[in-house]
């Protein structure tokens, strides 16, 4: 098996490597960063630190190509207590069942859950991340948190990896948190099919186990605002919104003013023990508890880790991930009397809304003008 230390990730350098002048790598490294590149463009300035480890530029090139790479939720995840104290609640259940099961972490991060895991006393425990500058990392916080005999990191994506050569047996345990606040959005479901397929044992534990999405109308003018626009400054900007986004993005309900229009309404489940990442619709009638004009749809996920201990992102909980947004360009008038046809669907990484009221399909504002 090839797990990696951290003095394994600074790159070789190729052969050719002394022919080329020390500028050129410079230049290399500089136009990766301005291609937004930022992953190459760090492996282009490790590989002139190779050559000479002191060079500045390379040293502050490296640095800001790393933290354009990182995105910055990592540490307000990290200090999202609920999340942490559940998944430790989890992993200790689950590794107590049987230590001995070799432990795969999908997508490690800082090496949290896989940490977690050896503390609970599992032997053996592979985390898996699959962007560079991250896995590099988690080697780091891995050793000198003293895990490293029981943890060990491979640079790469879990898709890519197989049974010898990346884990060195099949896994009896999963542990991963790859979820955005539309649940979907870091591939979860393809990712723990691959795994079921080729890095699990038959029988091994998922966590998680099962989530489901579930979704609410909403009348907030704020929100609506944050992905619209109309006359201002005695200007028509409405074009402009041919480059809003018709998917979801994610923001904090309770921190734009805003109305229910309907109760909270389950709309996909997911059982990750037997579900794949194959799209799927779904349609709902659903009757407005109060007339308004519906700008939003917001959605949120419930994540069962194991069997009653369930993760989630509803509004009002203050998890890191707050809830997703997906705006309607032309917002329609909506009352109790008259149900909205509500279509879900998924393409395996993103979920989507489409709305009819009284027979009439909500269409993108271009194709409305
Ligand atoms: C949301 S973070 C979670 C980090 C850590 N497990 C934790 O809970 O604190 C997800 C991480 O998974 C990585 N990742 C996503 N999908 C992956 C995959 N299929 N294989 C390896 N890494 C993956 C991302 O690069 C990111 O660093």
């Amino acid at each position: 098996m090839e797990t990696t230390r951290e003095s394994d990730l600074i790159e070789p350098v190729p052969d050719t490597a002394g022919t080329l002048e020390l500028a050129e790598f410079l230049q290399w490294g500089r136009d990766l960063h301005q291609q937004g590149r930022y992953e190459d463009a760090a492996k282009a300035y490790q590989l002139i630190l190779g050559l000479d480890r002191h060079n500045e530029e390379a040293l502050v090139g490296h640095g800001r190509a790393v933290r354009r790479a990182v995105p910055r939720w990592h540490w307000e995840m990290l200090h999202d207590e609920e999340r942490a104290e559940l998944y430790d609640v989890a992993i200790r259940r689950a590794v107590a069942a049987d230590p001995e099961s070799l432990v795969l972490d999908i997508g490690a991060g800082s090496g949290l859950l896989a940490m977690m895991a050896a503390r609970a006393g599992a032997r053996q425990v592979v985390a898996c991340e699959g962007q560079p500058s991250v896995a590099e990392t988690t080697a780091r916080v891995v050793r000198v948190a003293g895990y490293d005999d029981a943890v060990g990191v491979v640079s790469k994506m879990s898709t890519r990896m197989s049974v010898p050569a990346d884990l060195p047996r099949r896994a009896g345990l999963l542990v991963t948190e790859i979820v955005d606040c539309g649940l979907l959005g870091e591939g979860i479901l393809g990712t723990i099919a691959h795994a079921r397929e080729h890095l699990l044992t038959p029988d091994a534990t998922i966590m998680p186990s099962r989530a489901r999405i579930i979704v609410q109308l909403v009348e907030s003018a704020p929100l609506h605002r944050k992905n619209h626009v109309g006359k201002l400054y005695g200007f028509d900007l409405a074009p402009f919104n041919r480059l809003s986004t018709l998917e979801y993005f994610d923001s904090r309900l309770d921190r734009h003013e805003h109305r229910a229009l309907s109760e909270p309404l389950p709309v996909f489940d997911f059982d990750f023990y037997t579900d794949g990442a194959e799209p799927r619709r779904a349609e709902f009638q659903v009757r407005p508890t109060a007339a308004g004009k519906l700008h939003a749809l917001a959605f949120w996920f419930e994540m069962e880790l194991m069997p009653g201990i369930t993760l989630t992102n509803a509004p009002g909980r203050g998890s890191h991930w707050k809830q997703a947004i997906q705006v309607l360009p032309v917002p329609p008038h909506v009352q109790p009397g008259e149900p909205v046809t509500l279509e879900a669907v998924h393409d395996g990484e993103c979920v989507r809304f489409g709305v009819s009221v009284g027979g009439v399909r909500q269409e993108a504002e271009e194709a409305a003008e």
